[in-house]
């Protein structure tokens, strides 16, 4: 087939450069340089080190089990949820648990059928292949994804034109474990080839504590117990942003204090990098600050209201938007994104409702 296989990997190399491109922001969706330092000390590697989604872990937990009771592959797993949940690192604890080994690509890495025909060629039995952001396979890569995931085999053509051969190759018995920020961008068929679908939520604010805290054990970092929890509710439900906070604070700490992180410290210092005090940083204000000033509270089209705040229409969706929605700041209607009454609340504003209200009009 003659195609290099090294060209799909996703080296630590490519993911770097990914990273210096990115502005320095605080939510943004996608690895930063730091990032990359703190993925490799604080990623968990066992089932038990991955703390919260109880649900998910516990039946993962039992598939496992059964899969390795029986020395076969586990099933195809998709995990879903939005970026920074943890499923790059659960696809990883899941191949560290079944004791096999584990070969990453994404979606937009694979470009030509053949791509994935040599990975998937390339896989041993048992292995687990993970494919990062699934829903962004092209059409034809996808339907040789099909007969790999149901009968461990692709199809192969041989030759051009009326002497083309279609040959039928047999794949080890592997498990593709597939991640999505959003289900719904998946198409049917590709849904309907894994055995199972798990979502990952919003980590409770106990949850990202727990997560603060074992984090700073790792990196070292004096920190009290609600330090941990001040950062834990600013972190938006989100493991790798609560990561991320807790080394802002700790450089803040140092620099401007002794280096010890207690409650004051962390509010102050979460306050200077403009992280407020439900977690919301300058880029959700400008989005709600845009629906009400902007457009004076009427629905704004995605694409519109991207384009008014200089973000990626996906991005908005996939990051900014969930969390303001969970929050209650947000409402998608049918014509358009609108900001809540509780918004405007945050924001220190008076919402149109309660002003005609007061104004005597209801
Ligand atoms: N359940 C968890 N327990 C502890 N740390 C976690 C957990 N989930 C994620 N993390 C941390 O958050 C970081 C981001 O997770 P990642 O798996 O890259 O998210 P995603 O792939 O969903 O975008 C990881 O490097 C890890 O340190
Ligand atoms: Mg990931």
């Amino acid at each position: 087939m003659g195609v290099a296989v090294s060209t799909v990997w996703e080296s630590d190399e490519e993911r770097r450069e990914l990273a210096e491109s990115e502005s320095e922001r605080l939510v943004s969706a996608d690895f930063t340089e730091d990032d990359l330092e703190i993925d490799r000390n604080l990623r968990p590697r066992q089932l038990d080190e991955y703390l919260g989604q109880t649900r998910v872990k516990e039946n993962l937990g039992v598939l496992i089990e059964a899969a390795r009771g029986r020395d076969e592959a586990l099933d195809h797993i998709l995990l879903s949820g939005p970026p920074g949940l943890g499923k790059t690192t659960l696809a990883h604890v899941i191949a560290n648990e079944l004791g096999v080994a584990i070969k990453t690509t994404s979606g937009p890495a694979i470009e030509r059928a053949g791509d994935l025909a040599a990975i998937l060629t390339n896989l041993d039995a048992r292995d687990v292949l993970f494919i990062d952001e699934i829903h962004r396979l092209n059409r034809a890569v996808e339907e040789v994804l099909y007969p790999a995931m149901e009968d461990f085999a692709i199809d192969i053509v041989i030759g051009q034109g009326p002497a083309a051969r279609s040959l039928r190759l047999d794949l080890p018995r592997f498990t593709l474990v597939g991640a999505t920020t959003r289900t719904g961008l998946l198409t049917g068929p590709l849904r309907d080839r894994f055995g199972m679908a798990f979502r990952l939520d919003y980590y409770s604010a106990e949850e990202l504590a727990s997560i603060v805290g074992r984090s700073s054990e790792i990196l070292k970092v004096p920190i009290t117990e609600e330090g941990t929890r001040e950062i834990a509710r600013r972190s938006r439900g989100t493991p790798r942003l609560a990561n991320r906070l807790l080394k802002r604070v700790r450089d803040y700490a140092q620099v401007r204090h002794d280096g010890n992180v207690s409650e004051d410290i962390a509010a102050e210092a979460l306050a200077f990098f403009q992280v407020d005090h439900v977690g919301l940083d300058k880029m959700d204000v400008a989005i709600l600050e845009t629906l009400i000033h902007k457009f004076s509270g009427r629905p704004v089209g995605l694409n519109t209201l991207a384009a008014a705040v200089g973000e990626e229409p996906d991005t908005l969706e996939d990051v900014y938007e969930p969390f303001l929605l969970q929050l209650g700041f947000l409402a998608r209607t049918p014509k358009g994104r609108q900001a809540t009454p509780r918004a405007y609340e945050h924001l220190g504003l008076q919402s149109p409702g309660e002003a005609s209200r007061q104004e005597g009009l209801f």
